[in-house]
C-alpha cells in the first residue's frame, strides 16, 4: 500500500469539491481530490443550471468564470404564469442590481476541472473503494484504489465529503452522531430536453390546475422544460406527442401562448424531497453540499448551496492553516446551517406555491392563487421572491 499526505483530502469532484479545492489552492493550501467516475462522465451529467449572483461573482473572483460570462444568459427576471396570465419579478430593481446566470453545471464542472489541473490541481478521477477513517483523530485518512488497482492511504489534516447524495463520507459517520431532517413530496417533475427555439427570454414557473411547469433553457437551440408528474411516473408513458400536449394545456394563457416544439431527445422523472442533516461535521470530517443537504429543484438552490458551503469550509480551513484559529471551524456546521434552512424553506415554500398536491381542493387552490397574486402585486412580497432567487448572503 501506498502512503501519502495532503493538508484536505477532498472526496467528491462535483461543484462542492472543486471549488474547495481551488479556493484552498488560491491560498496556498495543498488538496487532493478523489472522484470515483471518469473525468468524461462527470464533465457530461446533466443537472441544474442557474447560477446565483453569488456564485457568478465567486466563479469570476477565482478565475473560472471566462466561459461563463461569454455563453452563460443574464436572467434578470423571471415570469410567473397562472390564472392564463402571466406577471414578472424583476430581480435587478427588487435586489440593488442583482440577477441570475443561466449556465449549466456540467459546464461549470468543466471550467472548474479545467482551472484546477491547469494551476497543478490533484484530481484522481475512476478513484474505487474510497473509505475515510480514523475521523475523530488528528490525523483522518482516506483510503482507495486506483485506476491502476494500487491501494494509497492519504493522511489528511482534514477531509471534505463532497461526495453528494450517494456518497460515502455521511454514512461514515457514527449513527447517533447525526440528526437526518427529511420531507418527501408527493410528486416529481418530468425532465426533457429538446431541440428548439427558446420559447420564452426569461424562465416559466407555471401554476395549473393540471400541475405545475417550468419552461427553462439551456442553448439559443436546446431547451430544458419540466412538468409536475407522479414520483413513480414512467417515462415510457409518455410519448412526444402526449409531452407536448400536457405542455399546451398547462401553458395555455389567454392570449394563446404556445411552447416551441422540437425533437425531444432526453426524458427523465426525478423525485422531489427536502433534506438537511446536522451538524455537517464529525471530527475532522466536513460534510459540504448535497452530502449534507438536498433541495427540490423548484427554487434552483442545489448548485448554489454547494457553492456557498465550499466558501464558508474554505474560510474556516484558512483561518486554520494561516492564522493558527479553529473557531471558525467550530462555527462552520452553524454559519452554514443558518443559510441552508433559508434555502430549504424557501425551496419548500416556491413548491407548496407552484403545485397541486394530491387530494387538494378549492380552497387550497385559491390561497395558492391568492399567494401569487400577492406576491406579484406587493413590492414587499415580490422583493421577498427575488432576494432568495438570486441568493441570500452569506453572514
Ligand atoms: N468516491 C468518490 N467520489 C464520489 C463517491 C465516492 N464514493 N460518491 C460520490 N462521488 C462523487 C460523484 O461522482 C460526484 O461527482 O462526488 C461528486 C458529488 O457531486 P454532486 O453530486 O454534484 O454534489 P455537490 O458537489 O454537492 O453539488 C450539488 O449537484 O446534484 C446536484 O442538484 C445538485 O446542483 C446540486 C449539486
Ligand atoms: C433547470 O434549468 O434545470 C432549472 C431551472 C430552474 C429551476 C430548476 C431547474 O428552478
Amino acid at each position: 500500500m501506498r502512503t501519502t499526505r495532503t493538508q484536505v483530502g477532498i472526496i467528491g469532484a462535483g461543484p462542492a469539491g472543486l471549488l474547495l479545492s481551488h479556493i484552498l489552492h488560491l491560498q496556498g493550501i495543498e488538496s487532493v481530490v478523489l472522484e470515483r467516475h471518469s473525468r468524461d462522465d462527470v464533465e457530461a451529467i446533466i443537472k441544474a443550471g442557474v447560477l446565483e449572483q453569488g456564485t457568478i461573482d465567486l466563479m469570476n473572483e477565482i478565475g473560472a468564470g471566462e466561459r461563463m460570462m461569454k455563453e452563460g444568459f443574464r436572467h434578470e427576471g423571471i415570469i410567473l404564469r397562472f390564472d392564463g396570465r402571466d406577471e414578472r419579478i424583476d430581480f435587478p430593481s427588487l435586489t440593488g442590481g442583482k440577477s441570475v446566470m443561466i449556465y449549466a453545471q456540467h459546464d461549470v464542472i468543466k471550467d472548474l476541472i479545467k482551472v484546477r489541473l491547469d494551476s497543478g490541481g490533484d484530481i484522481r478521477f475512476e478513484a474505487k473503494d474510497v473509505s475515510v477513517y480514523d475521523l475523530d483523530t488528528a490525523q483522518p485518512k482516506i483510503r482507495y484504489r486506483d485506476k491502476s488497482g494500487v491501494v494509497e492511504e492519504i493522511t489528511c489534516d482534514f477531509i471534505a465529503g463532497c461526495d453528494g447524495t450517494q456518497g460515502i463520507c455521511r454514512p461514515s459517520i457514527p449513527a447517533g452522531a447525526l440528526k437526518v431532517h427529511e420531507r418527501l413530496y408527493p410528486f416529481g417533475w418530468f425532465g426533457i430536453l429538446c431541440k428548439a427555439p427558446p420559447s420564452s427570454d426569461e424562465l416559466i414557473y407555471a401554476m395549473h390546475e393540471r400541475g405545475f411547469v417550468l419552461v427553462s433553457t439551456r442553448s439559443p437551440d436546446i431547451q430544458r422544460m419540466y412538468f409536475q408528474c407522479s414520483p413513480t411516473e414512467k417515462v415510457e408513458n409518455w410519448s412526444d406527442d402526449r409531452i407536448w400536449a400536457e405542455f399546451r394545456a398547462r401553458l395555455a394563457t389567454q392570449d394563446g401562448w404556445v411552447p416551441q416544439e422540437g425533437p425531444i431527445f432526453s426524458k427523465t422523472v426525478i423525485g422531489m424531497r427536502s433534506l438537511v442533516v446536522e451538524p455537517m461535521r464529525y471530527g475532522r470530517l466536513f460534510l459540504a453540499g448535497d452530502s449534507a443537504h438536498v433541495v427540490p429543484p423548484t427554487g434552483a438552490k442545489g448548485l448554489n448551496l454547494a457553492a456557498t458551503d465550499a466558501q464558508i469550509l474554505a474560510r474556516a480551513l484558512t483561518a486554520y492553516f494561516k492564522s493558527n484559529r479553529s473557531d471558525l471551524l467550530y462555527q462552520y456546521s452553524e454559519t452554514a446551517l443558518r443559510r441552508i434552512w433559508k434555502a430549504t424553506r424557501f425551496s419548500w415554500w416556491m413548491t407548496s406555491m407552484l403545485h397541486t398536491f394530491p387530494g387538494t381542493d378549492e380552497f387550497q387552490n385559491r390561497l395558492q392563487l391568492s399567494e401569487l397574486n400577492y406576491v406579484t402585486s406587493s413590492r414587499a412580497g415580490a422583493m421577498a421572491l427575488a432576494e432568495n432567487y438570486v441568493g441570500l448572503p452569506i453572514e
